[in-house]
């Protein structure tokens, strides 16, 4: 795999070597750094400016190679628009793009030169954003590629990259904050990544085990644990697979030893084939990332933990693979969930719900959790109503889904809320059980997160869709693309802000 950057942050200072990025607004006035540059290369920066209609606009960026009179080999300079308007989101942006002229050039060193013309300085927290932007552009999942012409491959050694700030003594501190934020969504992303064949249930428990050295308490429960709980909707699941189910339950004690826990459940299917209901051959191999839900909530716990967050966290994950099998569960079956509820399986391929029904009912049973929110592969038909670019937000608190909105907008991991109600129970009422595993077409979104409720009991509780968002995602400034890590970010804001001390 190529490395990610190494990035620390220094004082400001002329750039010596490798690529020297500099930061200019729609204003054009150049920086100390840039000034220095511009007036050591007679001008190269205005002329080059000038010549190709450079207007500072955010993301523009123009490369000049092999400046003369100066030691760097290129001058990348990056547009920054209204440096007033921008959120925090833009500044990882900014940050990606500046990482993605930095690969381009395979450099081995960069130097970010960042500077607001207007006097004001750029914050720790602005510049510790850029530097997780660059971190997460950095990364690309290419550890399979044996065969890729070296030319393509990119560096295995890992960029040096110095972020030149005036705050760089307090985001020298930050950064050890924001680097497990990125190391957790780093981590999301490989474990989408990953296929079914390298990456089984067992395979992914050991990886939740692996948070131990973070400090995570790590609980694995087996089918014979789950079977005595009456995790029967869970277990239906997993029937039709050699791979055994698992429950990883995953506790960070950062807060105060009473306070009452937050929890986060996480759907991991690690390969859905549809089962019995078995899912066309076109696209399928996508379905190694069906356990999207599980990665964000495996990397948010390494967040959390990473950066000691003073909060008590649950993560809990469901462990299953859905294929087809002599053993498998039927279309008509009827299994009765760990709350008691008994469920008809119309559809072998709506699985995700039957994992979610019983580790939503065992995570506000066992924990009491002020709130819980679960993310989940759910369904293709979210993908139909908001594409790749907002999750679908589904919840039966409004405070808490305006919180988890404007952490969505902050983070740029969107959310889109859908409604849920007494109104969709009809569709997912089941001829010979309490409820039915699918209403049909319609709102199909929907129902599926109405059949979440059900095993919610009366807990505040989002459900996040993220079929679109955490797999298949489109490429930004700051991934490459498919696995995006969505969540991760998301909800380490959202404790960030409102959980913690
Ligand atoms: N894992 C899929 C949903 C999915 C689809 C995730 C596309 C990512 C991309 C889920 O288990 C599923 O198969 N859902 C069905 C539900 C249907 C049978 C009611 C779907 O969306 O078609
Ligand atoms: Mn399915
Ligand atoms: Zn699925």
């Amino acid at each position: 795999m190529s490395e990610l950057p190494n990035i620390s942050f220094s004082k400001p200072s002329a750039p010596k070597k490798g690529v020297a990025v500099v930061f200019v607004d729609d204003t054009l006035a150049l920086g100390s750094a840039a000034s220095e540059l511009d007036a050591a290369t007679d001008g190269a920066i205005t002329r080059a400016m000038k010549v190709a209609d450079f207007k500072g606009a955010s993301m523009a960026s123009l490369d000049i190679v092999a400046p003369a009179g100066v030691k760097v080999d290129r001058i990348v300079v990056m547009g920054m628009g209204k440096t007033a308007e921008l959120v925090e989101y833009d500044w990882l942006r900014l940050g990606g793009a500046a990482m993605g002229a930095v690969s381009a050039a395979k450099a081995d060193h960069a130097s970010f030169h960042l500077e607001r013309a207007d006097g004001e300085a750029v914050t720790a927290e602005q510049a510790t954003d850029v530097a997780l932007g660059a971190k997460l552009r950095g990364y690309s999942f290419d550890k399979y590629k044996t065969l890729k012409k070296d030319e393509e491959k990119p560096k295995t050694k890992a960029a040096k990259i110095s972020i030149c700030v005036e705050t760089h003594g307090a985001a020298d501190d930050l950064w050890k904050t924001q680097e497990a934020v990125a190391d957790g969504a780093i981590l999301a992303r490989d474990l989408v990544n990953e296929p079914a064949n390298v990456l089984g249930t067992e395979e992914f428990a050991q990886k939740a085990k692996e948070l131990e050295k973070l400090g995570v308490e790590v609980e694995i429960l087996g089918q014979k644990e789950m079977a005595k709980l009456g995790m029967n909707a869970l277990l239906g699941v997993a029937r039709g697979s050699v791979r055994p189910p698992k429950l990883a339950i995953m506790h960070w004690k950062g807060g105060k030893a009473k306070a009452q826990p937050i929890a986060f459940v996480g759907k991991g299917v690690v390969f859905d084939s549809g089962g019995i209901s078995i899912k066309p051959g076109a696209g399928m191999e996508e379905m190694k990332g069906d356990m999207g839900g599980a990665a964000a909530v495996t990397g948010l716990m390494h967040a959390l933990a990473g950066r000691k967050a003073k909060v008590n966290a649950i993560g809990v994950i469901g462990l299953v693979e859905n294929m087809p099998d002599a053993d498998a569960q039927r279309p008509g079956d009827i299994v009765t969930a760990m709350s008691g509820r008994t469920i008809e399986v119309i559809n072998t391929d709506a699985e995700g719900r039957l994992v979610l029904a019983d580790a939503l009912w065992y995570t506000q049973d066992r924990f009491k959790p002020a709130f819980m929110i679960n993310l989940a592969t759910l369904t293709g038909a979210i993908i139909i109503a908001l594409g790749n670019q907002h999750a679908g937000l589904f919840s039966n608190n409004d405070d808490l889904s305006a919180r988890l909105t404007e952490a969505g907008l902050a983070t740029g991991e969107k959310l889109w809320r859908m409604p849920i109600g007494p109104e969709y129970e009809k569709l997912i009422e089941a001829k010979f059980a309490d409820i039915k595993n699918t209403g049909g077409r319609p709102a199909g979104s929907i129902t599926a997160a109405q059949f979440l409720q059900h095993f919610v009991n009366d807990v505040p509780w989002a459900h996040l869709d993220v079929a679109g968002t955490a797999m298949g995602s489109p490429e930004t400034e700051i991934s490459k693309g498919w696995a995006s890590g969505f969540g991760v970010r998301l909800l380490d804001r959202l404790v960030r802000d409102h959980y913690e001390g």
